[in-house]
């Protein structure tokens, strides 16, 4: 087969889950060949390096997996990889979701693969699976819950009446709240996640100021109890839609029957539900958020690019059938 070495850039949960889930597998043809780090970490892996010119310099490393968070400096480490002649993988949704065009370009321009399927929703195959339906399918809508912690506030507002500090509180406390959780509680990690869904269905560049991305400001105890009384319960769901007249785009709270599947969706987990002509309604629901999801993630996108670049078809092997065959529903 063929052989892939790679470069992580960053040394943080994801980069942490991305390693064990490289090690488990146990595969001699991948190999973490450098793990770029800043002083003052120390260097506590063989692999572990400060000095990305040396990465940029080896022939032999064919992509660099990108897990910094923020826009700056990894646009720079992404675009001189791909100007290196090495492909590209990342998590990072500030910096997907800044430099998306260029991003693209490059990878064409310089014949490399760009792969960015963990920067929304980690553990849901989500942009994944956009990319497989449409291709035969258009995607008409999409609407879904890809903040897990909003959606974990507003679903421990009801349940336990937590007020909304106290929700932020714990969100931060179990890891899913970004750095500064502004960015969760006012839409724009949302804002994020939509410019490139929308990117990524649609094929258009979605400018953050074409679109209205509203968060839970201000919303109490008080309202979630009103909207219980109801039997609504709110959910803050991000809409698109491809119209004749364009795209519509918009990040909003919206009041929900409680029996509605996105009323359903409990704690920090994130769901995405995709309209197309033929299909019509698929839903996926899961983990959006965390190192080990979002590696998964990762990871994949690194095996489709080993996968891609296989010269031949991989053999077939023998099959040995079970004795319980008539339980095995699939054969891959
Ligand atoms: N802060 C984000 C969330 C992390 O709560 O969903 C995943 O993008």
């Amino acid at each position: 087969g063929i052989h892939l070495k790679i470069a992580m850039l960053g040394w943080g949960t994801v980069a942490r889950s991305l390693m064990e889930q490289i090690e488990k597998r146990h595969d001699p043809e991948l190999q973490v060949a450098a793990i770029l780090i800043r002083k003052p970490h120390p260097l506590t892996h063989p692999a572990m390096t400060y000095d990305y010119a040396q990465v940029l310099a080896d022939p032999q490393i064919d992509v660099v997996v990108e897990m910094i968070s923020g826009a700056e400096p990894a646009w720079d480490y992404c675009r001189q990889a791909m100007e290196a002649g090495k492909s590209v993988v990342t998590s990072n949704k500030a910096m997907v979701s800044a430099y998306y065009r260029e991003l693209v370009n490059l990878a064409k321009k310089h014949q490399v693969q760009f792969r960015y399927d963990a920067s929304v929703a980690g553990g849901i195959p989500w942009l994944r699976t956009i990319t497989a339906l449409k291709a035969t399918d258009p995607i008409v809508a999409i609407e879904g819950i890809f903040n897990g912690t909003t959606n974990y506030i507003l679903d421990h507002m009801e349940r336990d009446g937590l007020s909304l500090d106290e929700g932020i509180a714990q969100a931060q406390r179990l890891g899913y709240a970004e750095a500064d959780p502004r960015a969760d509680l006012e839409g724009e990690d949302l804002a994020r996640k939509l410019m490139i869904s929308a990117g990524c269905a649609f094929n258009v560049l979605l400018h953050r100021d074409q679109f209205s991305a509203q968060g839970l400001q201000g919303l109490t105890c008080q309202d979630i109890q009103a909207f219980e009384a109801k039997e609504k319960r709110c959910r803050l769901l991000s809409i698109l839609k491809k119209t004749e007249a364009g795209i519509q785009a918009r990040i909003e709270p919206v009041l929900l029957p409680v029996t509605a599947p996105l009323a359903q969706i409990r704690d920090n987990l994130n769901a995405g539900l995709l309209r197309t002509a033929s299909l019509g309604e698929l839903t996926l629901i899961g983990q959006g958020a965390g190192g080990p999801p979002t590696a998964h993630a990762v990871l994949t996108d690194i095996l489709e690019i080993k996968k891609k670049s296989q010269v031949s078809p991989l053999p077939l092997h023998e099959v040995k059938i079970s004795e319980a065959a008539e339980d095995v529903r699939y054969y891959v």
